[in-house]
């Protein structure tokens, strides 16, 4: 098997906050990395629609084929038009849906969850078309739903959303994003793998420490740094020099049904007043 070489992006967060220049490095090293495939996990904006013609401009310059998922951010700005936005950048984006790729003549599918956040992921949906023959990746804007793709034979999970804790000195990352957001992943590779024949079902997730920020500018330590993170499937885990070794969950938190309501209100709340926003301008046109 010829290794597939695959590059990770997360939270590009194209908006205000970050620099369009940061963003276009971002693509230029994606490039120069000569991935077959580019897969991305998620808040593609930044808090609004603003800067969609920005995002399908960037992501038009990648040179490899481009999968992703939306995150909490792209359904707080609208998901439907942050999603429509990406396919005219040529994207393909999975909401809930799987799809086959070919590279190099082997052919891989790509599990896509919505949002796990604001509660728009839906695994049964997600996994109904996917064949037990072909091998998968899935990927999730949050990283816990990796423990319910897993059992589905997926068994490795690219994901975001937690900017690897922004600021990492003094494990501050670990306190912020596991104690306070209640998170059993942070950044980096957590779990196993190896296949346990007959043992519990477990695999690999990878949380990607993202490009953007969506509210502090800036990102401190060493963990904290923007990152792309390239794969190589097709080519067993001690074989190459890795930056990173599985490491073992925090505890993380179970989210209480009103916090999920809280959340899923959310979404509804800049929904309408949008749809406010927009009738009002017609009305003053
Ligand atoms: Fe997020």
């Amino acid at each position: 098997m010829e290794p597939i070489r695959i590059a990770h992006l997360t939270d590009q967060h194209v908006g205000r906050v970050t620099p369009l220049a940061i963003q276009r490095q971002a693509v230029a090293l994606t490039n120069a990395e000569r991935p077959d495939l580019v897969v991305i996990t998620g808040d593609f904006v930044c808090h609004s629609q603003l800067y969609l013609d920005q995002l399908v401009e960037l992501v038009r310059e990648f040179r490899a084929p481009v999968i992703g998922v939306l995150g909490n951010h792209d359904h707080w700005a609208g998901a439907d038009e942050v999603a429509a936005a990406l396919r005219r950048g040529g994207v393909e984006v999975l909401r809930n849906d799987s799809t086959i790729i070919t590279i190099r003549r082997q052919r891989l599918q790509i599990v896509g969850l919505d949002d796990a956040y604001t509660g728009h992921a839906r695994i049964d949906k997600a996994v109904a078309g996917l064949r037990r023959d072909l091998p998968a990746l899935g990927l999730s804007h949050i990283a816990e739903e990796a423990d319910h793709l897993w059992p589905y034979g997926i068994p490795l999970v690219l994901a975001g959303h937690t900017h690897g804790g922004q600021i990492t000195v003094a494990r501050l990352n670990d306190i912020a994003v596991g104690k306070i957001g209640g998170h059993k992943y942070v950044h980096g590779l957590y779990g196993t793998r190896q296949s346990h024949r007959g043992a519990v079902v477990t695999g690999a997730v990878y949380v990607g420490a993202g490009i953007g920020a969506s509210v502090i500018p800036f990102r401190i330590g060493e963990r904290g740094k923007r990152e792309i993170a390239i794969f190589e499937f097709g080519r067993r885990p001690g074989e190459f020099e890795e930056p990173d070794r599985e490491k073992d969950p925090l505890p993380g938190r179970t989210l209480s049904p009103r916090r999920m309501r809280r959340r899923a209100e959310k979404v509804i709340r800049r929904h309408a007043h949008r749809s406010l926003r927009r009738t009002v301008e017609m009305d003053s046109v």
